[in-house]
């Protein structure tokens, strides 16, 4: 099949890539020149595993090409998934949806002929209508285009293997059955064919998944780390508590590890995104526990800015701290939200003295935080540190030999906000290190 791919960030550029390896040929539009320069080459403008390989292999086949002209993009396929950003709008829980209406705005008076838009961003509940209401006032083809709502739940680190063999496919129509349904269900048949669950539902439900499986993933987060907080006032153990946990299948093992809390570019803005438009259609009530979700989130990145106080003093100033980590998680260079970058941009504006490394996201945290010292090896970061926080969990760091770095700090104390260091094997090479929610 042909298709255009609407948006060409994190998920838009996967999406395109993915489809052109399922076979069909795929245009993305996108309006910064320099981004689709930059695809037209092969390579992602971000890090992502395997992205550049998959986007090097389709470029060059022709199978999968880059465009800034809505014309041409308009003119390619009357297939259209839009994945283009929906932020949180500064200063509200909100999301800013221009991105998306400005997309929908431009491409509708091109369309001429039936057509589906397949919107993948994550959106509140209730956008659906209106874009429909946008495409039928201002597109000649009118009610023979048709809106699908085709939620995206792809990780970052992960974003192919999710694309490609996502745990479930979320279709939602205005009218099920339609020619929408059927152009979809061909465009993701060898994802069908290979066994993905399938849900095809109305146009609010598949609007609430993302929102909700991120409250969901996010909550769950928070419920480990609020145990942190009480495995810290009692002695217990919070590592061992989620294992205990998570052998029960109802609860699940799997995205609940303890440490610092989550970011990123999703979880902490459809968290609150949900937060608001819940609010906003009369349901605050119901988001009660969610609100509470974000304030332990909070809670944790000043947790390890109070162990840093605690090891060093209150009075920073003048102290050398190294920080392990500047992306939101590791696998990626990306660093929205990220919990390193927030704890270290505190403890500078304590006055400490911060050395950042990170193995992907220097480049970016440079941009953000020029007022922080950066140290591109792990090892050389540590020379004369009074305190080491070990705060985004890359293999890399974990796999560091702590005798030779203990020789290389000017105080061997260290704060594993991961919980992936062997604190045992650090204790043992004469590092005094703390864990929050562990012994
Ligand atoms: C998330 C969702 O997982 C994905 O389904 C959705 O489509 C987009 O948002 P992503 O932002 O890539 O994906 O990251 P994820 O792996 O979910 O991690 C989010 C944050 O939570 C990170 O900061 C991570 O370090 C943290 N996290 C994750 C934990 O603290 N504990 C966990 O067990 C899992």
């Amino acid at each position: 099949m042909k298709m255009t791919v609407v948006g060409c960030g994190y998920l838009g550029a996967t999406h395109a890539a993915c489809m052109a390896e399922l076979g069909h040929e795929v245009l993305g539009l996108d309006s910064d020149p320099d981004r689709i320069a930059l695809l037209a080459t092969g390579k992602a403008p971000f890090y992502e595993r395997d992205l550049d390989g998959l986007l090097a292999e389709h470029t060059a086949s022709g199978r999968l090409k880059f465009t800034t002209s809505v014309e041409e993009a308009a003119a390619f396929a009357d297939l259209y998934f839009v994945g283009v950003g929906t932020p949180q709008q500064p200063g509200s829980g909100s999301y800013d949806l221009s991105q998306l209406f400005g997309a929908v705005r431009t491409l509708a008076p091109h369309l001429t002929a039936p057509a589906v838009i397949a919107v993948k961003s994550t959106v509140p509940v209730g956008t659906a209508p209106q874009l429909a209401e946008l495409v039928r006032a201002t597109a000649p083809a009118g009610d023979l285009v048709e809106i699908a709502w085709n939620p995206e739940f792809l990780r970052e680190s992960s974003a192919i293997e999710d694309t490609l063999r996502p745990d479930r496919l979320v279709l939602g129509f205005d009218t099920p059955g339609t020619r929408a349904e059927t152009v979809l269900r061909q465009a993701y048949a060898p994802v069908i064919a290979s066994g993905t669950p399938m849900i095809v539902t109305d146009w609010a439900t598949a609007e609430l998944a993302k929102g909700a499986a991120n409250s969901f993933l996010a909550a769950k987060i928070s419920f480990i780390n609020a145990m942190a907080e009480v495995c810290e006032k009692s002695g217990a153990n919070v590592s061992g508590l989620a294992d205990i946990l998570g052998h029960d299948v109802r609860i699940g093992r799997r995205g609940m590890q303890p440490g610092i809390g989550f970011g990123g570019g999703c979880l902490p803005k459809d968290l609150g995104g949900f937060i608001a438009r819940a609010e906003a259609l009369g349901a605050g009530e119901a988001v009660g526990m969610l609100r509470e979700a974000e304030s332990v989130n909070a809670r944790r990145r000043r947790r390890v800015v109070d162990l840093a106080r605690e090891e060093l003093g209150t009075d920073l100033r003048g102290k050398r701290i190294t920080v392990w980590g500047a992306a939101f998680k590791a696998g990626t260079d990306d660093i929205r939200d990220s919990p390193a970058l927030a704890v270290a941009g505190a403890l500078h504006a304590l006055g400490a003295r911060v050395t950042v490394t990170d193995p992907q996201a220097l480049d970016n945290a440079r941009k953000l935080h020029p007022e922080l010292d950066y140290a591109e090896d792990p090892a050389a970061a540590v020379d004369g540190a009074d305190l080491l926080l070990h705060l985004t969990e890359w293999p890399a760091f974990a796999h560091l030999d702590p005798g030779p770095l203990a020789a290389r700090a000017r105080t061997p104390k260290a704060v594993d906000a991961r919980g992936t260091l062997d604190t045992g094997r650090w204790r043992a090479a004469g590092w005094t290190v703390r864990a929050p929610g562990r012994p």
